[in-house]
């Protein structure tokens, strides 16, 4: 079985959810606290043992390259002024030389394309596949997990979670089949389906394992819905030749590609770090009395 080493991050959509703050940066450098949201994707994919990270880029994201390069004025001006922890922190967070790759998806025609765009880079190896404006917060975490599964059982694996069953119109759902380490066999994968069609209310959250052959799958997908190449659509068809798994993922989400999760993820974070808690929770109940919304 071929180790998982490389983890594929889409940073090529448009955002525009959040316009006009994405109009010239990217979604994915939106701040968290104190870290752009895709430094915590990252660390969780290197968590999860990922040694190369290919990054799927477009118009207006260099500063995603540049957040993961050495930025040679600053570290030698914090090291001038003495601020070694701050320092410190920044280049624990950097990945080796050589360690991230970036190719450019020069039309964002849906996940599935960005996917695909990476076919070069990835080559002939299974991998994680990230969506980059999802945080989740477990430990241990998401992708660590989902490797764990699929070094018992091979295949494919997709993180999944339990929605409200009258909500499975939002979401891609699976079918469950017989139960394996820390979830389930795939039945069936359904995408968007009416609750009285739904198979299960476990939904796809965002974390995948893919084997390469989804590229030749990708390759002659046709655009699905909302006009774009969906990644569901193609391992739909991966389905119908591999074996998929499901790990259910029991910790938090963040949603950050929606603004109600982005602000979700900065009051949750911004209370679990002791020097930020009183004043943020001291801020909020002043807040609610004072607005009469407590
Ligand atoms: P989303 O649909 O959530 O991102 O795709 P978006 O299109 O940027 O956001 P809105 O809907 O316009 O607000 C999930 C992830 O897939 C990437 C996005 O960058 C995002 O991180 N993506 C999406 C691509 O890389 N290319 C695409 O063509 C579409």
């Amino acid at each position: 079985m071929k180790k998982i080493r490389k983890a594929v991050l889409p940073v090529a959509g448009l955002g525009t959810r959040f316009l006009p703050a994405t109009k010239a940066l990217p979604k994915e450098m939106l701040t968290v606290v104190d870290k752009p949201i895709i430094q915590y994707v990252v660390d969780e994919a290197r968590e999860a043992g990922i040694e190369h990270f290919i990054f799927v880029t477009g118009r207006n994201k260099t500063a995603i390259e540049d957040h993961f390069d050495v930025a040679v004025e600053l570290y030698d001006t914090l090291s001038r002024r003495g601020k070694t922890e701050i320092l410190e922190r920044l280049q624990a967070l950097q990945p080796e030389p050589g360690q991230t790759s970036y190719t450019r998806q020069q039309v964002p025609l849906g996940l599935g394309h960005a996917v695909w765009c990476a076919r070069e880079l990835v080559g002939d190896e299974p991998f994680a596949l990230l969506l980059p404006d999802m945080i989740m917060q477990s430990e241990p975490g998401c992708m660590k997990e989902m490797v764990e599964l699929y070094e018992r059982t091979g295949g494919n694996v997709l993180a999944v979670e339990e929605c409200d069953p009258s909500q499975t119109h939002k979401y891609g759902i699976v079918g469950r089949g017989k139960n394996a380490h820390s979830g389930f066999e795939i039945t069936a994968m359904v995408e968007k389906p009416k609750p009285e069609d739904a198979p299960s209310n476990f939904y796809i959250n965002g974390r995948y394992i893919l084997q390469p052959e989804i590229f030749s799958l990708l390759e002659d997908q046709e655009t699905g819905a909302g006009g774009e190449i969906q990644i569901t659509d193609a391992m739909l068809r991966l389905h119908a030749k591999q074996p998929f798994f499901a790990h259910i993922y029991r910790g938090r989400t963040f949603d950050c590609g929606s603004p109600e999760g982005f602000i979700k993820a900065n009051i949750a974070l911004a209370l679990q770090q002791e020097s930020l808690k009183p004043q943020v929770l001291g801020f909020l109940k002043d807040f609610l009395d004072e607005e009469g919304l407590a």
